[in-house]
C-alpha cells in the first residue's frame, strides 16, 4: 500500500498494571496511535504501546515496576523501590512525536520532557531503540556533577534548516557549582550541539519554548526543581517549588552568536508556547497559553479526574497572552487579546495548533481546546478558532458528550489563506463509546468528514501530521 501521509499521536494508554495504579494521569503508559491516509478517501488506524523498558518490565511483572514518574503509584512503592526508581530515572515517553533528521533520512521519536527519547518505526509503530544522546560539550547524562535529564517534549524546527532546537537543563548536585541551561541544536537524533549555555541559581521546569528566525525564547516561570526533595521523595512533580511572589525570567538566545539576554516579566506559568515572530529589528512577539500557577497540572490527578464534583471544581482555564520583547531595552510587556461576543471562552484555549506555514511570522489564527467551556463541567470541551487579528472572527466547535483532544492543522492542497485547511482531531464519542477522527473545516469550524473506529482511542496528548511519505 502506498501511504501519502499520516498522523501519529502519543498519549496516555493505560493507568495501571496488576494491582497498582498511577496517581497522576500524566504517568499512564505511553501509547501511540496512527491514522494513515493513502489518498483515496480512506484512513487506516493502528495503535501500539511504546515498548519502553518501564512498560515491558511492568507487563512482565503484572505490576507497575519502579521507575521514576511524574507523581507516584497506589499502593505506594517502598523505600527500596523508590531508590530503584531514582536510579533508573524516567522512561515513559508518552507526550509527543517528532520527526528528526537522520543521516539516512528521518528518525521518528517519542518524547516527554526529558533528554532520553525512544525511536519508533512510523509505519508499524514498533519501538526501535532508546536513545540518550551525549550532552553537548562532550558530557554524559550520568555525570556526577549534573543531573542532565530535563528537556522539552516540544522541539521546534530551526528556521531555514532541517535541524531542530531544544534545551537541556543540568541540575547541579555539588554545592557551590551552579546549575545550567543549554540551548541545543538537534542535527540528528544522536548528534546534538550547543548553541548557548548559561548558569542559573535554580532550574525551572519548562515544557516548551519559542523559536523565531534568529532567536530562541524561554519563559522560566518561578517553578524550580528542589534537589533535596527529589532525592528524598523521588516524585518529580512534588519536588518542584512554586514561588507565587516571584517574577518570570525570560531568556532570549541569539542563535548566530549564542549571546543570551536575560529579562523579567510578570509571575505566570505556561505549558505551551504558541508562536513567535520578530516584530522589529530587535523586537520579538511571543504568544502563549498562560496560567496564574501550575496548580491545574497538579489537579489532573486520577482521584480528582474520577470524582465528578472535584474535577468540576478546579480552574482548568488558560488565558491567551501576548508578550512583546524589546531586546535592547530588556523590556517584556504583556498584553491580552479582546474577548469576542460570539465565543467568549476562546481566549481560554490550551493545546494550541497553528498553520505551521505561518510559524515565525505575524499570523492570525490559533486553534485550541477549551476544557469546561460552559464554566461548569470539566468534560464540556470545545474546540476553538481564535482570530487574534479580529476577535469577531472567533469560532468554536462543540458536540455534547463528544470529547476532542489536541487538533492538528493541515493546510488545504491549494491553500491561499492562512485558515484554508482542516483540523484533524481524535474525538471520543461518549454516547457510542467509540472514537473517531474528525476532519473539521477551519474556515467554518464545521465537521466535514469522520473516520469512525470500532474502538476507543485512549486520551492523546500531542501528535504530528507527516506529508508526502511514500
Ligand atoms: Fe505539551
Amino acid at each position: 500500500m502506498r501511504i501519502l501521509s499520516f498522523q501519529i499521536r502519543n498519549g496516555l494508554g493505560q493507568f495501571g498494571m496488576g494491582h497498582r495504579n498511577f496517581t497522576h494521569s500524566f504517568d499512564a503508559f505511553g501509547k501511540l496511535s496512527s491514522w494513515k491516509f493513502p489518498g483515496n478517501g480512506s484512513a487506516f488506524f493502528s495503535t501500539k504501546f511504546i515498548q519502553s523498558d518501564f512498560y515491558k518490565a511492568s507487563v512482565s511483572a503484572n505490576d507497575i515496576e519502579p521507575w521514576l514518574m511524574f507523581e507516584s503509584v497506589t499502593p505506594p512503592f517502598d523505600e527500596i523501590q523508590k531508590l530503584h526508581a531514582l536510579i533508573r530515572g524516567i522512561d515513559n515517553m508518552n507526550v509527543n512525536i517528532a520527526k528528526l533528521n537522520s543521516d539516512g533520512g528521518a528518525t521518528f521519536v517519542a518524547l516527554n520532557d526529558f533528554w532520553k527519547i525512544y525511536e519508533i518505526d512510523p509505519y508499524s509503530l514498533s519501538t526501535t531503540r532508546s536513545l540518550t544522546a551525549n550532552v553537548p560539550q562532550g558530557g554524559k547524562t550520568g555525570s556526577v556533577t549534573f543531573l542532565n535529564f530535563l528537556s522539552s517534549a516540544h522541539p521546534l524546527p530551526e528556521y531555514g534548516t532541517g535541524n531542530h532546537i531544544t534545551f537541556l537543563s543540568s541540575v547541579s548536585l555539588i554545592p557551590g557549582i551552579k546549575s545550567k541551561i543549554t540551548t541545543v541544536r538537534i542535527r540528528t537524533a544522536d548528534k546534538r550541539e550547543e548553541i548557548a549555555h548559561w548558569e542559573v541559581d535554580r532550574v525551572p521546569y519548562m515544557h516548551s519554548f519559542s523559536v523565531t528566525q534568529n532567536y530562541v525564547i524561554f519563559f522560566a516561570s518561578p517553578f524550580y526543581v528542589n534537589v533535596m526533595k527529589m532525592i528524598r521523595y523521588a516524585e518529580p512533580f512534588n519536588c518542584l517549588d512554586w514561588n507565587k511572589n516571584e517574577v518570570t525570567t525570560v531568556y532570549v538566545v541569539e542563535i548566530k552568536t549564542g549571546k543570551v539576554y536575560t529579562m523579567k516579566t510578570e509571575n505566570m506559568f505556561t505549558m505551551h508556547h504558541i508562536n513567535a515572530f520578530e516584530s522589529g529589528k530587535r523586537e520579538i512577539t511571543v504568544d502563549v497559553s498562560s496560567y496564574p500557577s501550575p496548580q491545574f497540572v497538579k489537579d489532573l490527578q486520577m482521584k480528582i479526574l474520577l470524582d465528578p464534583i472535584e474535577r468540576n471544581n478546579f480552574d482548568a482555564h488558560a488565558l491567551l497572552k501576548r508578550y512583546h520583547i524589546d531586546i535592547d531595552r530588556k523590556e517584556v510587556t504583556a498584553v491580552s487579546f479582546p474577548v469576542s461576543k460570539t465565543v467568549p471562552f476562546a481566549n481560554k484555549l490550551d493545546m494550541p495548533t497553528i498553520n505551521e506555514n505561518y510559524r515565525y511570522q505575524n499570523y492570525c489564527y490559533i486553534y485550541g481546546v477549551v476544557l469546561k467551556s460552559d464554566d461548569t463541567n470539566l468534560s464540556h470541551i470545545s474546540l476553538v478558532k481564535k482570530d487574534i487579528c479580529n476577535a469577531s472572527g472567533d469560532k468554536s466547535w462543540f458536540i455534547k458528550h463528544h470529547y476532542p483532544v489536541e487538533a492538528w492543522f493541515v493546510g488545504a492542497p491549494s491553500a491561499k489563506e492562512e485558515d484554508d485547511g482542516y483540523l484533524l482531531v481524535p474525538i471520543l464519542d461518549g454516547k457510542n463509546k467509540t472514537s473517531y477522527l474528525s476532519i473539521i473545516d477551519t474556515k467554518t469550524m464545521k465537521t466535514v468528514n469522520r473516520a469512525e473506529l470500532p474502538t476507543i482511542v485512549p486520551f492523546n496528548l500531542h501528535g504530528r501530521f507527516f506529508e508526502d511519505v511514500v
